[in-house]
C-alpha cells in the first residue's frame, strides 16, 4: 500500500497520468527494484540466516550521517557503494592420520558471482576467527602455521580426479586463537570473478611446536568482505537536514515536501531486509502559483512559466513542483546466497522541493 501510494503520488505531483502502461512493462514493484540494482528481488533461502556480522551494523549506523565523500567506504578507505559479507560455503578436508602436526585442513568457497559485472571490486578482505566460547577457559596456546592455498583445476600427475591443484596465497604464524586474521585478497577475488574458475581455498593450519589442536575446527569460522563500486550517481557530501514536519498544515497547497513513511512490512520486503524496517521518502506536492517566491526554489524558467501560466491557463500549465534536494539511506538485506548486504542509495529521502 505504501510503496503505491509513494509511486502513485510522486507520478500524480506534476499532473501525470498513470494509465497507459501496457502489460508487459514492469509494474511499480519490479521498477523500484531494477532502480535499486535488486532484480530479481531478493529471497533469501535459509529461514533463520547468519547473524549481521557487528561491523555491518557498526558501518549501517554511520551510514546513516554520511561521511563527507560518497561512494566511498571510510572505514577501508576504498571507493564502494556495496559491502557484501560472504559466508563460507566450503567444506572440510578430512586430515589423513600421520600428518601429525595439522590442525586442520579446510576448503573455503565464497560465491562472489553475485557481483553484478557492471560493479567494480574494490576490496576482498579474507577474516578468519576462532569462537570464543570453544577456548574461552582453556586457551589452546600456539605457536600456529597458517597456509591458505588458491585451489586451481591445474591437476598434477598421480593426483585424484577430485583434488585440486594449489597455489600458496598467504601464510602466517599466530599465537592467540582469539584475535581474529585477516587477509587481502583482492587479486585472488578479481580473477574468480574474470575466470568464471572459483575453486575455491584452501585452508591448513597446523601446530608445528605440538599442542594438542584437535578439536581446533569446531570454533572455526570464516567470512569474506567485499566491497564494491555499482554505477551509481555519487554525489557530493551532503549534511542530512531534519526531515520536514508533516503533514503539511491544513490550508497550505503550495508547493513542499510531505510527509510519506515507507514501511518495508507493507510492501512485502521485510523477509530480505533487515534494517531499516522503513524509512521517510516523502514527495513533493503543492502548487506553483504566480507569483513565485523566493521559498519555491524557482529557477528563472519557472518564474517565466508561471507569468505565461497567469497569461494563458488552459495553454501553458504551471511549473511542477519536484524535489531540488534529496539524501541517501543504507539497506542491510541479504541476498539470495544469505549473504548479508550492506548498500547505499542516493536520492531516496526528499529534503526540499521547489518549482521547476
Ligand atoms: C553461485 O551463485 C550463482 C548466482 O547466484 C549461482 O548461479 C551458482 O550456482 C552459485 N554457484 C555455486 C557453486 O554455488
Ligand atoms: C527551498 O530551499 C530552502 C533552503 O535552500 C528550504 O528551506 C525550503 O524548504 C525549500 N523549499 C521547499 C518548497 O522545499
Amino acid at each position: 500500500m505504501a510503496l503505491l501510494s509513494l509511486l502513485v503520488a510522486l507520478q500524480l505531483a506534476c499532473g501525470a497520468s498513470l494509465a497507459g502502461a501496457p502489460d508487459d512493462q514492469p509494474g511499480p514493484e519490479t521498477r523500484l527494484l531494477q532502480a535499486m540494482g535488486l532484480s530479481p528481488r531478493p529471497s533469501p533461502k535459509s529461514a533463520s540466516p547468519a547473524p549481521v556480522p557487528p561491523l555491518l551494523w557498526r558501518l549501517f549506523r554511520r551510514g546513516s550521517a554520511p561521511g563527507p565523500e560518497p561512494c566511498w567506504v571510510e572505514e577501508f578507505q576504498v571507493p564502494g557503494n556495496i559491502i557484501r559479507v560472504f559466508r563460507d560455503q566450503g567444506g572440510w578436508i578430512p586430515i589423513s592420520e600421520p600428518q601429525g602436526c595439522l590442525c586442520l585442513q579446510k576448503r573455503l568457497y565464497f560465491n562472489v558471482s553475485v557481483l553484478d559485472a557492471a560493479e567494480r571490486l574494490t576490496l576482498a578482505q579474507l577474516e578468519i576467527k576462532f569462537g570464543l566460547n570453544a577456548y574461552g577457559t582453556s586457551p589452546l596456546a600456539g605457536p600456529f602455521e597458517l597456509s591458505l592455498y588458491r585451489a586451481s583445476r591445474l591437476a598434477l600427475r598421480g593426483m585424484a580426479a577430485h583434488a585440486y591443484g594449489r597455489q600458496l596465497v598467504a601464510a602466517r604464524s599466530f599465537v592467540h586463537l582469539h584475535q581474529a586474521l585477516t587477509f587481502d585478497l583482492t587479486g585472488v577475488a578479481e580473477e574468480w570473478r574474470a575466470s568464471a574458475g572459483n575453486l575455491g581455498l584452501i585452508l591448513e593450519i597446523g601446530a608445528p611446536a605440538g599442542p594438542l589442536c584437535t578439536g581446533l575446527d569446531a570454533a572455526f569460522e570464516a567470512s569474506l568482505l567485499v566491497v564494491s563500486l555499482a554505477p551509481a550517481p555519487c554525489r557530493g557530501g551532503r549534511p542530512r537536514r531534519g526531515a520536514p514536519r508533516g503533514p503539511a498544515p491544513a490550508g497550505s497547497h503550495v508547493c513542499k515536501p510531505r510527509r510519506l513513511y515507507l514501511s518495508f512490512a507493507d510492501v512485502g520486503w521485510e523477509n530480505w531486509i533487515i534494517a531499516p524496517q522503513g524509512y521517510l521518502a516523502n514527495y513533493c506536492l503543492g502548487e506553483c502559483p504566480f507569483p513565485l517566491t523566493e521559498e519555491l526554489n524557482s529557477t528563472n524558467h519557472a518564474i517565466l512559466q508561471t507569468i505565461v501560466h497567469s497569461l494563458d491557463p488552459e495553454g501553458t500549465p504551471q511549473p511542477c513542483c519536484v524535489p531540488v534536494r534529496l539524501s541517501p539511506i543504507s539497506i542491510l538485506y541479504y541476498d539470495n546466497d544469505d549473504n548479508v548486504v550492506l548498500r547505499h542509495y542516493e536520492d531516496m529521502v526528499v529534503d526540499e522541493c521547489g518549482c521547476r
